[in-house]
């Protein structure tokens, strides 16, 4: 090999690195930018999440033998926003959880609150703070399966709650939020304002749900929407087409 052919080839050499080292640059900065579009997004304020498959926890099946009638929990739900230092049970947190999202119809999945075109766009965030044989933290209901799937350590959970700000989730053993997630009904119908007004009434048939359980089983609890819902979006992950709608309280009430 001349010396000319030489010096071309490592001419050559240097420019082929240097157009890798762009190409790799420029996947680099441009991938984050291709990822926007997901409805799951991780927002950077979020902290020590758990991926969503870990710490399943199987709730037990719900006793539906031991609650007060229809009518005692109609004419006795009444908001408390101040709380006995009392655990919930996890028999109790399954009641709670079932009478808002529980499946009555296996064969249709259909469930205990109403859903528009039956399409169920609601998700349970449950901060856990002082439930037996629960670890604090944020976890979601999965309905199917009567468990909950941990989202949330104890210090993500204590940012959530913090975000919320008002003073009833300090001492609430349970507090549940509510999320829906408009991409169906943004599907299915022409205006945003019917996206929003379908989302909230379903939330409101589900947290009435919670609050007649909590009622019926000594419990009780203030369904709650004071609070930066961007803010608490943030701490829980949520992007894209979920957002926070709604938030109630489970506890033992020292104002009643
Ligand atoms: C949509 C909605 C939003 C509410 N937001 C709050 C709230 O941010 N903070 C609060 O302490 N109570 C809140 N409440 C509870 C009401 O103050 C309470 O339901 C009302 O005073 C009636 O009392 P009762 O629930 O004991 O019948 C809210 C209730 C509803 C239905």
């Amino acid at each position: 090999m001349t010396d000319k052919t030489q010096q071309f080839l490592s001419g050559k050499t240097v420019i082929a690195v240097i157009v890798i080292v762009v190409a790799l640059a420029a996947i680099f900065i441009a991938a984050p930018f291709f990822t926007t579009g997901s409805t799951h997004q991780t927002l950077p304020t979020v902290s020590a999440t758990l991926a969503p498959t870990e710490g399943q926890v199987t709730l037990p099946a719900p006793d539906h033998t031991t609650g007060g009638t229809l009518d005692y929990a109609l004419e006795h739900r009444r908001s408390s926003r101040a709380y006995l230092n009392e655990s919930i049970s996890i028999g109790n947190l399954s009641l709670i959880l079932w009478s808002a999202q529980g499946i009555t119809d296996t064969a249709s999945g259909k469930r205990t609150a109403p859903s528009a075109m039956h399409t169920y766009p609601l998700t349970l965030y449950v901060a856990v703070s002082n439930v037996t044989g629960v670890s604090p933290g944020v976890y979601t209901y999965v309905p199917e399966t009567n468990s909950l799937s941990r989202h949330l350590d104890a210090a993500g959970k204590d940012r959530v709650l913090s975000a919320i700000g008002q003073q009833q989730v300090r001492s609430a053993p349970v507090t549940i939020i509510v999320s829906g997630n408009t991409t169906v009904f943004k599907e299915r119908m022409s205006s945003s304002d019917d996206v929003l007004r379908n989302l909230c009434l379903e939330a409101g048939h589900v947290v009435q749900n919670i609050l007649l359980m909590e009622t019926s089983r000594g419990m009780a609890g203030v369904p709650f929407t004071g609070f930066n819902a961007t803010a608490v979006d943030g701490h829980l992950g949520l992007s894209g087409n979920n957002h926070v709608v709604y938030a109630v309280t489970a506890a033992y009430p020292a104002d009643q």
